[in-house]
């Protein structure tokens, strides 16, 4: 549009360039659809300080997760404060611009411990942050340029989901997060979830993970069959969330509700675990955090799920809060279990995974061996 064209004609007379990293560009595309909403830009001092610490911007908002722009120093010092700066994805091409407000040093230590409750460098999310700039970058951005999406038929920004679910007639939308490929375990949280709501939006994220991680194309395969197979067309959503994984469980989780939100929801699953890694974190510290917050004041409930599983004697999906029978009786498989399975050639077993799913995988461990 207009404005655009407006920006498109001060970048000749921009000066300084930098060049973003994968979750940055990631970052500045959220930011600038509204799908961080209310951010408008990086975080400033105040904000960054008052997240870390409290889980809330300066304002007093809820927002459990900093997103800056870490710049090495070398590269600070030559900003200055109240100027614009390009912002390049790492081909060097102008996809945005920083209208700098603020660049400040920062406690990466802090920030670990608050924001990932460890300081390990083993923890993926605590790695990238020891391994970026020492100087944050705050200030609004402008978005110039897409990034080409690898899933367009499934792109849906949150004005768009938004407008999808009013068409629908949908009141009340339950969000699903997810970066790991779809089991039984899951397809049980959402179609309980759907039962006292009017629609289901399945929210794969799929920006930057860790390695052993299942790639993101083939995930979305095995959503696609599912849906054909399994659910009701006329009830759910497929979008795809081009956000990076953190691996910050409890702070994650609300960040991921507060997302959803943005994208029209009303409620938010979190069952166990969620956006955990190795054993950082309590299977359930993901539901307690939400203590810290009113309902509304988030605008979106969560909804929480004890750990889920096949039973063989109720003969049926269940979790610890609905089956009274033995673990002995309990098929569920550990992420590390199924991977070694498919490197072996074995398919999960149907109590586990849809046949359909468990296919898509086997033949992509084949062929990636
Ligand atoms: S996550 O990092 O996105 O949380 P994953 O894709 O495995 O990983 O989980 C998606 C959602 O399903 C999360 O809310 C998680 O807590 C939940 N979940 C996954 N497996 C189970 C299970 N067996 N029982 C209950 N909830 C589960």
């Amino acid at each position: 549009g207009h404005e655009r064209e407006l920006l498109e004609e001060q970048v000749p007379s921009i000066k300084r360039a930098i060049k973003l990293d994968g979750r940055q560009v990631s970052d500045l595309e959220l930011i600038a659809v509204g799908a961080f909403s209310p951010l408008e830009g990086f975080m400033g001092k105040d904000d960054y300080e008052s997240v870390v610490q409290n889980m809330r911007l300066a304002n007093g908002l809820p927002f459990s997760i900093p997103i800056t722009l870490a710049v090495e120093e070398e590269i600070g010092l030559k900003l200055k404060e109240d100027n614009d700066v390009l912002l390049q994805d790492c081909g060097g091409k102008t996809i945005g611009i920083l209208h700098l407000k603020e660049k400040f040093k920062y406690d990466k230590k802090k920030e670990a411990q608050l924001v990932y409750r460890t300081t390990d460098n083993a923890h993926p999310g605590v790695n990238y942050l020891k391994t970026s700039g020492n100087i944050l970058l705050g200030g609004k951005v402008s978005l110039l340029e897409r990034e080409q999406m690898s899933f367009s038929e499934y792109s849906l920004d949150p004005a768009e989901s938004r407008k999808l679910f009013h068409d629908n007639g949908w009141k009340r939308v339950v969000g699903f997060q997810t970066r790991n490929p779809v089991h039984r375990a899951h397809e049980y949280i959402q179609k309980s979830a759907l039962e006292a709501v009017d629609g289901l939006f399945l929210h794969p994220l799929v920006g930057a993970t860790k390695k052993g991680d299942i790639p993101a194309e083939v995930r979305m395969e095995c959503y696609k069959v599912l849906l054909e197979n399994y659910y009701p067309k006329n009830r759910v959503v497929l979008g795809v969330l081009p956000a990076a994984m953190r691996y910050a469980g409890p702070r994650e989780a609300v960040f991921h509700a507060i997302i959803r939100k943005n994208y029209g929801c009303t409620h938010f699953i979190v069952g166990r675990d969620h956006a955990g890694v190795g054993d950082y974190y309590g299977s359930f510290d993901a539901h307690y955090i939400f203590d810290e917050f009113d309902i509304g004041e988030l605008g979106i409930a969560p909804l929480f799920f004890d750990y889920t599983f096949f039973c063989k004697i109720c003969g049926s999906m269940a979790s610890y809060k609905t089956c009274p029978h033995d673990s002995t009786e309990h098929i569920s498989l550990s992420g590390t279990k199924v991977r070694e399975m498919l490197k072996a050639g074995k398919l999960p077993p149907k109590e586990f995974s849809r046949p359909e799913v468990a296919k898509i995988l086997v033949d992509w461990a084949k062929a990636n061996k």
